[in-house]
Protein backbone atom coordinates (compact mmCIF):
# COMPACT_ATOMS: atom_id res chain seq x y z
CA UNK A 1 0.00 0.00 0.00
CA UNK A 2 0.85 3.57 -0.75
CA UNK A 3 -0.43 4.49 2.36
CA UNK A 4 1.81 6.64 5.58
CA UNK A 5 1.32 6.89 9.07
CA UNK A 6 -0.82 9.41 9.72
CA UNK A 7 -3.54 11.60 8.50
CA UNK A 8 -1.06 14.86 8.54
CA UNK A 9 0.56 12.91 5.56
CA UNK A 10 -2.92 12.83 3.29
CA UNK A 11 -2.16 16.16 1.01
CA UNK A 12 -2.73 19.49 2.66
CA UNK A 13 -6.25 21.60 0.74
CA UNK A 14 -5.74 22.36 -2.51
CA UNK A 15 -8.01 22.60 -5.68
CA UNK A 16 -10.47 19.83 -5.74
CA UNK A 17 -9.44 17.94 -9.15
CA UNK A 18 -5.25 18.37 -7.75
CA UNK A 19 -6.49 16.53 -4.70
CA UNK A 20 -8.32 14.19 -6.76
CA UNK A 21 -6.05 12.95 -8.47
CA UNK A 22 -3.20 12.30 -5.49
CA UNK A 23 -6.36 10.55 -4.20
CA UNK A 24 -6.76 8.16 -7.21
CA UNK A 25 -2.94 7.47 -7.18
CA UNK A 26 -3.32 6.38 -3.71
CA UNK A 27 -5.80 4.04 -4.14
CA UNK A 28 -4.20 2.36 -7.13
CA UNK A 29 -1.26 1.42 -4.80
CA UNK A 30 -3.87 0.58 -2.14
CA UNK A 31 -5.34 -1.98 -5.07
CA UNK A 32 -2.03 -3.13 -6.16
CA UNK A 33 -0.74 -3.93 -3.15
CA UNK A 34 -3.89 -5.96 -2.53
CA UNK A 35 -3.22 -7.90 -5.72
CA UNK A 36 0.09 -8.51 -5.87
CA UNK A 37 0.85 -11.62 -7.20
CA UNK A 38 4.15 -13.51 -5.78
CA UNK A 39 2.34 -17.09 -5.07
CA UNK A 40 -1.00 -16.66 -6.80
CA UNK A 41 -2.53 -20.65 -7.35
CA UNK A 42 -3.89 -19.76 -10.32
CA UNK A 43 -2.55 -17.59 -12.62
CA UNK A 44 -5.02 -16.52 -15.32
CA UNK A 45 -7.65 -16.10 -12.11
CA UNK A 46 -5.71 -13.33 -10.60
CA UNK A 47 -4.44 -11.90 -14.27
CA UNK A 48 -8.68 -11.74 -14.22
CA UNK A 49 -8.70 -10.23 -11.15
CA UNK A 50 -5.93 -7.39 -12.31
CA UNK A 51 -7.46 -6.73 -15.70
CA UNK A 52 -10.64 -5.65 -14.35
CA UNK A 53 -9.64 -4.17 -11.35
CA UNK A 54 -6.44 -1.86 -12.22
CA UNK A 55 -8.03 -1.04 -15.43
CA UNK A 56 -9.23 2.65 -14.51
CA UNK A 57 -12.55 3.50 -13.65
CA UNK A 58 -13.53 6.77 -12.04
CA UNK A 59 -12.81 5.49 -8.13
CA UNK A 60 -15.61 7.38 -6.97
CA UNK A 61 -16.63 4.96 -4.13
CA UNK A 62 -12.81 5.44 -2.74
CA UNK A 63 -12.87 9.02 -3.27
CA UNK A 64 -15.71 9.12 -1.10
CA UNK A 65 -13.85 7.34 1.25
CA UNK A 66 -10.54 9.56 1.20
CA UNK A 67 -12.91 12.70 0.61
CA UNK A 68 -14.67 12.20 4.32
CA UNK A 69 -11.76 11.02 5.73
CA UNK A 70 -10.83 14.44 5.29
CA UNK A 71 -13.73 15.55 7.25
CA UNK A 72 -12.49 13.13 10.24
CA UNK A 73 -9.36 12.42 11.95
CA UNK A 74 -9.13 8.61 10.43
CA UNK A 75 -5.59 7.19 9.68
CA UNK A 76 -4.24 7.12 6.39
CA UNK A 77 -3.70 3.96 6.18
CA UNK A 78 -6.89 2.76 7.68
CA UNK A 79 -8.66 5.10 4.87
CA UNK A 80 -6.47 3.32 2.45
CA UNK A 81 -7.75 -0.48 2.90
CA UNK A 82 -11.29 0.99 3.13
CA UNK A 83 -10.57 2.53 -0.32
CA UNK A 84 -9.31 -0.41 -1.69
CA UNK A 85 -11.94 -2.58 -0.06
CA UNK A 86 -14.60 -0.53 -1.47
CA UNK A 87 -13.71 -0.51 -4.92
CA UNK A 88 -12.77 -4.75 -4.88
CA UNK A 89 -16.47 -4.81 -4.47
CA UNK A 90 -17.37 -2.53 -6.74
CA UNK A 91 -15.61 -4.07 -9.51
CA UNK A 92 -16.47 -7.66 -8.65
CA UNK A 93 -20.34 -6.67 -8.91
CA UNK A 94 -19.16 -4.32 -12.59
CA UNK A 95 -17.54 -7.91 -13.56
CA UNK A 96 -20.81 -10.16 -12.63
CA UNK A 97 -23.53 -7.18 -14.02
CA UNK A 98 -21.67 -7.74 -17.10
CA UNK A 99 -22.15 -11.75 -17.79
CA UNK A 100 -24.12 -12.79 -20.10
CA UNK A 101 -26.73 -14.26 -17.67
CA UNK A 102 -26.86 -10.64 -16.20
CA UNK A 103 -26.43 -7.70 -18.57
CA UNK A 104 -24.80 -8.97 -21.30
CA UNK A 105 -22.17 -6.40 -22.02
CA UNK A 106 -19.20 -6.79 -24.62
CA UNK A 107 -17.37 -3.26 -23.18
CA UNK A 108 -16.37 -1.88 -19.62
CA UNK A 109 -14.02 0.86 -18.88
CA UNK A 110 -13.21 0.96 -22.79
CA UNK A 111 -11.98 -2.61 -23.09
CA UNK A 112 -13.66 -5.91 -23.48
CA UNK A 113 -15.55 -7.21 -20.29
CA UNK A 114 -13.78 -9.66 -18.45
CA UNK A 115 -15.48 -12.54 -19.54
CA UNK A 116 -15.00 -11.54 -23.37
CA UNK A 117 -11.07 -11.11 -22.76
CA UNK A 118 -11.14 -14.55 -20.39
CA UNK A 119 -14.24 -16.32 -20.23
CA UNK A 120 -17.50 -16.81 -17.90
CA UNK A 121 -15.90 -19.14 -15.33
CA UNK A 122 -12.96 -17.16 -14.83
CA UNK A 123 -15.00 -13.64 -14.43
CA UNK A 124 -17.23 -15.54 -12.40
CA UNK A 125 -14.68 -16.99 -9.83
CA UNK A 126 -12.51 -13.42 -10.32
CA UNK A 127 -15.71 -11.84 -8.86
CA UNK A 128 -16.20 -14.21 -5.96
CA UNK A 129 -12.31 -13.56 -5.38
CA UNK A 130 -12.52 -9.76 -5.06
CA UNK A 131 -15.41 -9.85 -3.13
CA UNK A 132 -13.39 -11.96 -0.31
CA UNK A 133 -9.91 -10.09 -0.70
CA UNK A 134 -12.34 -6.71 -0.17
CA UNK A 135 -12.92 -8.17 3.50
CA UNK A 136 -9.17 -9.58 3.63
CA UNK A 137 -7.61 -6.28 3.05
CA UNK A 138 -10.71 -4.43 5.40
CA UNK A 139 -9.86 -6.98 8.40
CA UNK A 140 -6.36 -6.16 7.66
CA UNK A 141 -6.90 -2.50 7.07
CA UNK A 142 -8.88 -1.52 10.18
CA UNK A 143 -6.38 -2.98 13.02
CA UNK A 144 -5.70 0.47 14.09
CA UNK A 145 -8.70 1.19 14.93
CA UNK A 146 -11.25 0.54 18.04
CA UNK A 147 -12.12 -3.50 17.84
CA UNK A 148 -15.88 -2.49 18.18
CA UNK A 149 -15.58 0.35 14.72
CA UNK A 150 -13.09 -2.45 13.00
CA UNK A 151 -16.07 -5.02 13.27
CA UNK A 152 -18.39 -2.36 12.70
CA UNK A 153 -17.04 -1.70 9.02
CA UNK A 154 -16.65 -5.41 8.12
CA UNK A 155 -20.04 -5.65 9.23
CA UNK A 156 -21.51 -2.57 7.65
CA UNK A 157 -19.59 -3.53 3.88
CA UNK A 158 -21.31 -7.11 4.49
CA UNK A 159 -24.71 -5.46 4.18
CA UNK A 160 -23.91 -3.07 1.83
CA UNK A 161 -22.72 -5.80 -0.75
CA UNK A 162 -25.44 -8.56 0.31
CA UNK A 163 -28.80 -9.13 0.08
CA UNK A 164 -29.94 -5.94 2.07
CA UNK A 165 -27.74 -4.66 -0.38
CA UNK A 166 -25.88 -4.01 -3.62
CA UNK A 167 -26.81 -7.92 -4.68
CA UNK A 168 -30.25 -7.62 -3.55
CA UNK A 169 -30.87 -4.68 -5.88
CA UNK A 170 -29.16 -6.25 -8.56
CA UNK A 171 -32.06 -9.05 -8.14
CA UNK A 172 -34.85 -6.53 -8.09
CA UNK A 173 -33.51 -4.95 -11.13
CA UNK A 174 -33.43 -8.10 -13.21
CA UNK A 175 -36.79 -9.43 -11.85
CA UNK A 176 -37.79 -5.95 -12.88
CA UNK A 177 -36.94 -6.36 -16.79
CA UNK A 178 -39.91 -5.94 -18.77
CA UNK A 179 -42.54 -5.53 -16.27
CA UNK A 180 -43.77 -1.86 -15.53
CA UNK A 181 -42.75 -1.29 -11.54
CA UNK A 182 -43.44 2.20 -9.47
CA UNK A 183 -41.22 5.11 -8.89
CA UNK A 184 -41.20 3.97 -5.22
CA UNK A 185 -39.80 0.30 -6.10
CA UNK A 186 -37.05 1.84 -8.49
CA UNK A 187 -35.86 3.91 -5.98
CA UNK A 188 -35.36 1.01 -3.64
CA UNK A 189 -34.23 -0.69 -6.44
CA UNK A 190 -31.05 2.10 -7.15
CA UNK A 191 -30.68 2.43 -3.20
CA UNK A 192 -29.89 -1.15 -3.12
CA UNK A 193 -27.98 -1.88 -6.29
CA UNK A 194 -25.80 1.39 -6.41
CA UNK A 195 -26.45 3.54 -3.17
CA UNK A 196 -25.60 1.18 -1.00
CA UNK A 197 -21.98 0.91 -1.55
CA UNK A 198 -21.86 4.74 -2.10
CA UNK A 199 -23.26 5.03 1.16
CA UNK A 200 -21.16 2.47 2.80
CA UNK A 201 -18.16 4.08 1.71
CA UNK A 202 -18.84 7.36 3.34
CA UNK A 203 -19.64 5.61 5.97
CA UNK A 204 -16.60 3.35 6.71
CA UNK A 205 -14.58 6.68 6.66
CA UNK A 206 -16.67 8.11 9.49
CA UNK A 207 -16.65 4.97 11.57
CA UNK A 208 -12.28 5.19 10.47
CA UNK A 209 -13.00 8.50 12.47
CA UNK A 210 -15.29 8.07 14.70
CA UNK A 211 -17.06 11.06 14.87
CA UNK A 212 -20.16 12.03 16.47
CA UNK A 213 -23.58 10.28 15.75
CA UNK A 214 -24.70 13.59 14.58
CA UNK A 215 -22.14 13.66 12.11
CA UNK A 216 -22.76 10.01 10.81
CA UNK A 217 -26.28 10.72 10.46
CA UNK A 218 -25.35 14.27 8.24
CA UNK A 219 -22.76 11.98 5.85
CA UNK A 220 -25.20 9.07 5.90
CA UNK A 221 -28.41 11.99 4.25
CA UNK A 222 -25.23 13.15 2.13
CA UNK A 223 -24.52 9.81 0.93
CA UNK A 224 -28.25 8.42 0.45
CA UNK A 225 -28.56 11.44 -1.94
CA UNK A 226 -25.64 11.28 -4.26
CA UNK A 227 -26.10 7.68 -4.41
CA UNK A 228 -29.80 7.76 -5.83
CA UNK A 229 -28.42 10.46 -8.24
CA UNK A 230 -25.20 8.46 -8.89
CA UNK A 231 -27.36 5.53 -10.64
CA UNK A 232 -29.97 8.74 -11.81
CA UNK A 233 -27.29 10.08 -13.58
CA UNK A 234 -25.78 6.43 -15.07
CA UNK A 235 -29.70 5.80 -16.54
CA UNK A 236 -29.65 9.15 -18.06
CA UNK A 237 -26.28 8.58 -19.80
CA UNK A 238 -27.50 5.04 -21.24
CA UNK A 239 -29.93 7.18 -23.19
CA UNK A 240 -28.07 10.07 -24.23
CA UNK A 241 -24.09 9.39 -23.26
CA UNK A 242 -21.35 8.54 -25.71
CA UNK A 243 -20.24 5.32 -25.74
CA UNK A 244 -16.56 6.45 -26.25
CA UNK A 245 -16.43 8.87 -23.30
CA UNK A 246 -18.39 6.90 -21.38
CA UNK A 247 -16.37 3.43 -21.92
CA UNK A 248 -19.04 0.87 -22.44
CA UNK A 249 -22.36 0.52 -24.53
CA UNK A 250 -25.27 3.04 -24.79
CA UNK A 251 -28.95 1.54 -25.02
CA UNK A 252 -28.29 -1.18 -22.86
CA UNK A 253 -31.14 -0.63 -20.16
CA UNK A 254 -33.75 -0.32 -23.38
CA UNK A 255 -32.34 -3.35 -24.99
CA UNK A 256 -33.32 -5.26 -21.87
CA UNK A 257 -36.63 -3.59 -21.27
CA UNK A 258 -34.65 -2.08 -17.67
CA UNK A 259 -36.97 -0.64 -15.35
CA UNK A 260 -34.65 2.76 -15.38
CA UNK A 261 -35.56 6.93 -14.11
CA UNK A 262 -35.90 7.88 -17.97
CA UNK A 263 -38.35 5.06 -18.81
CA UNK A 264 -40.23 5.90 -16.36
CA UNK A 265 -40.60 9.65 -15.67
CA UNK A 266 -38.45 10.82 -18.84
CA UNK A 267 -34.85 12.27 -19.22
CA UNK A 268 -35.76 15.59 -18.13
CA UNK A 269 -37.92 15.19 -14.81
CA UNK A 270 -34.78 12.64 -14.40
CA UNK A 271 -32.28 15.14 -14.73
CA UNK A 272 -34.03 17.48 -12.27
CA UNK A 273 -34.43 14.91 -9.50
CA UNK A 274 -31.06 14.15 -9.45
CA UNK A 275 -30.23 18.18 -9.21
CA UNK A 276 -32.47 18.01 -6.74
CA UNK A 277 -30.35 15.07 -4.57
CA UNK A 278 -27.27 16.97 -4.90
CA UNK A 279 -29.16 20.48 -3.38
CA UNK A 280 -29.93 18.08 -0.54
CA UNK A 281 -26.88 16.55 -0.09
CA UNK A 282 -25.19 20.26 -0.31
CA UNK A 283 -28.10 20.68 2.21
CA UNK A 284 -26.95 17.58 5.14
CA UNK A 285 -23.05 19.36 4.43
CA UNK A 286 -24.59 22.66 5.80
CA UNK A 287 -23.16 21.68 9.80
CA UNK A 288 -19.62 20.49 8.24
CA UNK A 289 -17.06 23.87 7.58
CA UNK A 290 -14.51 23.41 4.43
CA UNK A 291 -12.95 20.16 5.40
CA UNK A 292 -16.53 18.86 3.64
CA UNK A 293 -15.35 21.19 -0.03
CA UNK A 294 -14.25 17.45 -1.50
CA UNK A 295 -17.37 16.03 -0.89
CA UNK A 296 -19.47 18.67 -1.71
CA UNK A 297 -17.24 19.14 -5.14
CA UNK A 298 -18.02 15.35 -6.19
CA UNK A 299 -21.73 15.85 -5.46
CA UNK A 300 -21.67 18.47 -8.02
CA UNK A 301 -19.83 15.96 -10.24
CA UNK A 302 -21.72 13.49 -9.65
CA UNK A 303 -24.53 15.21 -12.06
CA UNK A 304 -22.37 16.89 -14.27
CA UNK A 305 -20.34 13.93 -15.78
CA UNK A 306 -20.01 12.42 -18.52
CA UNK A 307 -18.68 8.94 -17.94
C1 LIG B 1 -20.99 1.91 -12.97
O1 LIG B 1 -20.26 2.49 -11.93
C2 LIG B 1 -22.01 1.01 -12.39
C3 LIG B 1 -22.98 1.67 -11.52
C4 LIG B 1 -23.12 1.34 -10.29
C5 LIG B 1 -23.83 2.70 -12.06
P1 LIG B 1 -19.19 3.62 -12.24
O2 LIG B 1 -19.77 4.63 -13.17
O3 LIG B 1 -18.66 4.12 -10.94
O4 LIG B 1 -18.05 2.81 -13.02
P2 LIG B 1 -16.47 2.98 -13.05
O5 LIG B 1 -15.95 2.41 -11.77
O6 LIG B 1 -16.14 4.44 -13.18
O7 LIG B 1 -16.03 2.18 -14.23
C1 LIG C 1 -25.13 -1.58 -12.22
O1 LIG C 1 -26.11 -0.85 -12.82
C2 LIG C 1 -25.17 -1.62 -10.80
C3 LIG C 1 -24.16 -2.54 -10.25
C4 LIG C 1 -24.34 -3.03 -9.09
C5 LIG C 1 -22.97 -2.96 -11.00
P1 LIG C 1 -25.98 -0.84 -14.40
O2 LIG C 1 -26.16 -2.21 -14.96
O3 LIG C 1 -26.84 0.25 -14.93
O4 LIG C 1 -24.42 -0.42 -14.57
P2 LIG C 1 -23.72 -0.24 -15.98
O5 LIG C 1 -24.51 0.80 -16.72
O6 LIG C 1 -23.71 -1.58 -16.64
O7 LIG C 1 -22.35 0.25 -15.62
MG1 LIG D 1 -27.11 -3.94 -14.43
MG1 LIG E 1 -25.02 -3.09 -16.58
MG1 LIG F 1 -26.30 1.62 -16.42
Amino acid sequence: MTASADQDSLPEAAEPSRLLGEYQQRVEGALESALATTEAPDARLIEAMRYATLSGGKRLRPLLVYATGRTTDAPAEVLDAMAAAVEMIHVYSLIHDDLPAMDDDDLRRGKPTCHKAFDEATAILAGDALQAQAFHTLAHGVAPLPAKAGLAAVRELARAAGLHGMAGGQAIDLGACGKPIDLAELERMHRLKTGALIRVSVRLAALAGQVTQDRLEQLTRYAECIGLAFQIRDDVLDVEGDPEVLGKACGADARLDKATFPSLMGLEASRERAVALVDEALEALQPCGDEADLLRYLARYIVDRMN
